[in-house]
């Protein structure tokens, strides 16, 4: 696996240092109101799981899964829920955090989705923020960083369902795509 390894470009302390700012201002900005945080599965796993513990205000947890790629490195643009929330929205504040924004497709589809559910208010959260090949606009009011256009894995992020065990998010060499 770290074979396949081109360039680490976030280690686990710039990791470590993206949660704890986001965190901070997650817990500023929702002090005192009821905040349900959504985790895109499989991909912000790793990242919630750091993210919520640099929260220190009550927070509720609930999870999505959708499917947007299968197997390709671009987005198809159709979105499909393969898990949806287990407790309704309904009067809560809802943050949707993700590992990496690309289209914008499957958090702008999301939104919408999760607007028509009744939530008080609803923002996003994502790790990554990829905007060269953006083709909707989505509204992303916490971000840990913005990379340019190249197709990293690990941190729970994945290709073809590997890396995302990788403790750093990196990119892979040219010949992996090949295989
Ligand atoms: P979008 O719909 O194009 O914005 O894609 C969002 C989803 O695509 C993310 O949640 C990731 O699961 C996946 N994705 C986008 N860019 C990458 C990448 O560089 N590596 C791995 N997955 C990616
Ligand atoms: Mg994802």
């Amino acid at each position: 696996m770290v074979r396949d390894v081109e360039q680490v470009l976030f280690t686990q302390a710039q990791l470590a240092d993206m949660t704890a700012r986001i965190g901070r201002q997650i817990s500023d900005d929702y002090r005192g109101k009821d905040l349900l945080l959504i985790g895109i599965l499989k991909g912000a796993n790793v990242f919630l799981a750091d993210l919520m513990r640099q929260i220190d205000i009550a927070v509720e947890l609930d999870f999505m899964a959708v499917s947007s790629y299968g197997m390709a490195t671009e987005s198809s643009g159709v979105v499909r829920i393969l898990k949806d929330l287990e407790h309704s929205v309904a009067g809560k504040h809802i943050l949707i955090v993700e590992d990496i924004v690309d289209s914008g497709l499957t958090l702008h589809y999301l939104m919408d989705n999760l607007k028509s559910r009744g939530a008080l208010s609803i923002a996003s959260c994502t790790l990554l923020d990829k905007p060269d090949r953006r083709k909707v606009d989505v509204n992303l009011r916490y971000v840990g960083s913005v990379i340019p256009d190249v197709f990293i894995v690990g941190y729970g992020i994945d290709y073809a369902e590997k890396y995302r065990n990788l403790p750093y998010v990196a990119s892979l060499k040219p010949a992996v795509y090949q295989k």
